[in-house]
């Protein structure tokens, strides 16, 4: 893959404006950060301690940059072998499609590969969704890799028996055969049953890493490889941010400040919305990916601390400059209950001048000379510039380009301010108890019973 010179440059991480010096009285005052010093120096031993036994340790997501390169070339073989196909589906939801789905998106609007096989993610139960891949799709073109942790997700399972049964239907079962592949826990479930028992070659998801963080396990890294994208980058970039987050001085990492940060403004402030704001199109379903990190791990009773009230700041995707046509007014002139991470793009790969007429040139003087990135740059920083007037705290992540290598980073630091972030709250980041009652409610209701 093409890589530009700034493949290997972190991202700019600007808080200024989260901290009242930046923003006014409804920023964080350094007072109040040093309040929590002592305070954040024991999560960030807590973390290290609970990442420290690698695979094992209760923090594994943190380490898999280190732990996944013993598997990468099973990884890349097994890539192989699927990449003959012509189409590729990708059955899974929330955390065994999210983190795919988002790399995929943002590294293949700029990747100059050859065409690669295309891939078609599963995730929702819809007929239509499904019945047109269907359609659309020949049975000898079509490999399905069916990713899911548990191994018995409804949504999952429904989409793969539907698939498994229409390729045996074509192509008979043991050629239906050669076109499954499996991701599952290592010794467990259905799907690693299954795997078993028709000989179906699979992945491990590691036990202690958590669909919504496993995005550099194979959940991830062998769709980004079916694709030919850079795992390996994707991984160094993950590394590259965990050395920039050792230290447990505050000022010193990154995540462990936009954690406390993050924190403090909800609970000093209450900020209750936190909104991610991306001037970069690709970057769409990454945000989506962080809604779920976000949302499922710091959405929570706070049991540890009985009174208090519930953690959680609720994540909400905005786009730059869609949303300046849509929700700007509301950011402007509704409560002060936001906080706002912009996205930005330092180096455009592709870029288009503006051509202007000089018939049309006295209706827009000011776009003479100008190429698109020059417009979204200026309204980025317009909209950043009203909404720290208006009062709401914000952050700015400046990418210095778009590769495997920044969007390793951006996972592994959304990742630790999650863990970070839920320790602050005092409560457990991986564990997600609301859902599991709805999936078991509607497991009541498919067996016929209808009592609540
Ligand atoms: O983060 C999570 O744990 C969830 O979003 C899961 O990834 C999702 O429910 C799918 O679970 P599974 O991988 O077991 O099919």
């Amino acid at each position: 893959m093409a890589q530009s010179t700034t493949a290997k440059k972190l991202l700019h991480i600007d808080t200024q404006h989260l901290y009242q010096a930046g923003v006014g009285e409804e920023g964080i005052s350094t007072a109040e950060i040093k309040a929590l010093a002592s305070e954040l120096r024991q999560i960030h031993q807590s973390l290290v301690k609970k990442s420290a036994a690698g695979l094992g340790a209760e923090y594994a997501c943190l380490n898999l940059h280190v732990e996944m390169q013993s598997l990468l070339p099973s990884i890349q073989a097994m890539a192989e072998n699927i990449r003959h196909f012509h189409d590729v589906a990708i059955i899974g939801i929330g955390g065994s499609s999210l983190g795919a789905k988002a790399v995929h998106q943002t590294l293949s609007a700029v990747s100059s590969n050859e065409p690669q096989p295309t891939l078609h993610f599963l995730e929702n139960i819809d007929p239509y969704h499904l019945e047109a891949l269907l359609e659309y799709c020949s049975a000898e073109s079509l490999a399905v890799i069916c990713v899911s942790k548990s191994g018995g997700t409804i949504e999952t399972v429904v989409q793969y028996l539907i698939l498994r049964e229409w390729l045996e239907k074509k192509l008979g079962k043991e050629k239906a055969r050669q076109h499954q592949w499996i991701i599952t826990d290592p010794s467990q479930g259905w799907l690693r049953d299954l795997a078993q028992r028709e000989t179906i070659p699979s992945l491990p998801v590691p036990p202690k890493v958590g669909g919504r963080y496993s995005v550099l396990t194979a959940v991830g890294l062998l769709p980004l490889a079916v694709a030919g994208l850079d795992i390996q980058a994707l991984l160094a970039g993950a590394g590259a941010n965990a050395e920039r987050c050792v230290s447990e001085e505050v000022t010193q990492n990154p995540a462990l400040e936009m954690a406390a940060l993050f924190y403090l403004l909800d609970i000093h402030k209450d900020k209750r919305i936190s909104i991610m704001m991306p001037y970069v199109d690709p970057l769409q379903i990454f945000v989506d990916w962080y809604c779920q990190l976000w949302a499922e791990s710091l959405g929570k009773h706070m049991e540890t601390r009985p009174g208090k009230p519930p953690a959680g700041t609720l994540p909400v995707r905005a786009m730059g400059a869609v949303d300046q046509h849509s929700q700007l007014q509301m950011y402007l002139e509704s409560r002060l209950d936001k906080i706002f991470t912009f996205i930005a793009l330092d180096n455009w790969d592709h870029d288009l001048a503006i051509p202007l007429p000089p018939e049309d040139k006295k209706f827009f003087p000011y776009l003479a000379g100008k190429r698109m990135n020059e417009v979204i740059a200026a309204e980025l920083q317009a909209t950043r510039q009203v909404i720290t007037e208006t009062g709401h705290p914000n952050m700015t992540l400046r990418l210095p380009t778009l590769n495997a290598h920044v969007l390793g980073q951006l996972i592994d630091l959304y990742q630790r301010v999650t863990v970070y972030t839920g320790l602050l709250y005092g409560i457990n980041p991986l564990d997600q108890p609301a859902v599991e009652k709805g999936k078991k409610l509607a497991i009541k209701l498919l067996s016929g019973d209808h009592k609540n």
